[in-house]
């Protein structure tokens, strides 16, 4: 069994706030598409829907003096792979995720996005990073208009814990609760 599900980690103030931020239509759809795409390529499941629903939880707000969002401004200087990592790190743990999903989902975050390396990570990616850059890719619209679709929070509750019960149901017709991603 699962030590938190996605309802939980959803719930959290923490999530709450800053995925006000960036669009909690865009997590919750990410969170679909990387399970998807975990059962098509033998990925754990688990970790690459946790780490889709926070993978955009770093981000700060890029408004101009005009109230318009500055997505030049946003190219240049975002850090929001960093940031969310580290927040869903401490997040996850205050959960009472287990260490080990805790790493893995926290790391896909950082490497979901090489926008702001100094280098590409193609090739580079574990499978499990890769499912959440493609999760992520899924949903992205031009000038960042996926981070402004509107979702209710009943409405996300009511998705996530479907999908909660389908990751449940892969885990145990699968046997592979406690395996590592590759
Ligand atoms: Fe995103």
């Amino acid at each position: 069994m699962r030590d938190v599900t996605l309802v939980d980690i959803f719930k959290h103030h923490i999530t709450r706030k800053y995925l006000r931020r960036s669009g909690v239509h865009h997590a919750v759809t990410a969170a679909f598409y990387a399970f998807e795409l975990a059962v098509e390529r033998g990925v754990q499941v688990d970790y690459a829907a946790k780490a889709a629903l926070l993978h955009d939880i770093g981000h700060y707000e890029w408004y101009n003096n005009e109230g318009e969002w500055d997505y030049d401004d946003y190219r240049q200087n975002d850090i929001h792979a960093i940031k969310g990592a580290e927040r869903a790190h401490k997040l996850l743990i205050r959960l009472g995720e287990n260490r080990v999903a805790a790493k893995h989902i926290s790391v896909s975050i950082l490497l979901h996005t090489d926008s702001y390396l100094p280098f590409s990570l193609d090739g580079k990616q574990t499978a499990l990073q890769e499912v959440v850059t493609l999760a992520d890719n899924k949903d992205e619209q031009p000038k960042g208009l996926h981070h402004y679709k509107q979702m209710e929070i009943s409405e996300a509750i009511r998705q996530l814990h479907q999908l909660d019960q389908k990751i449940d149901a892969y885990l145990i017709n699968h046997n592979t609760d406690s395996e590592l991603p590759s």
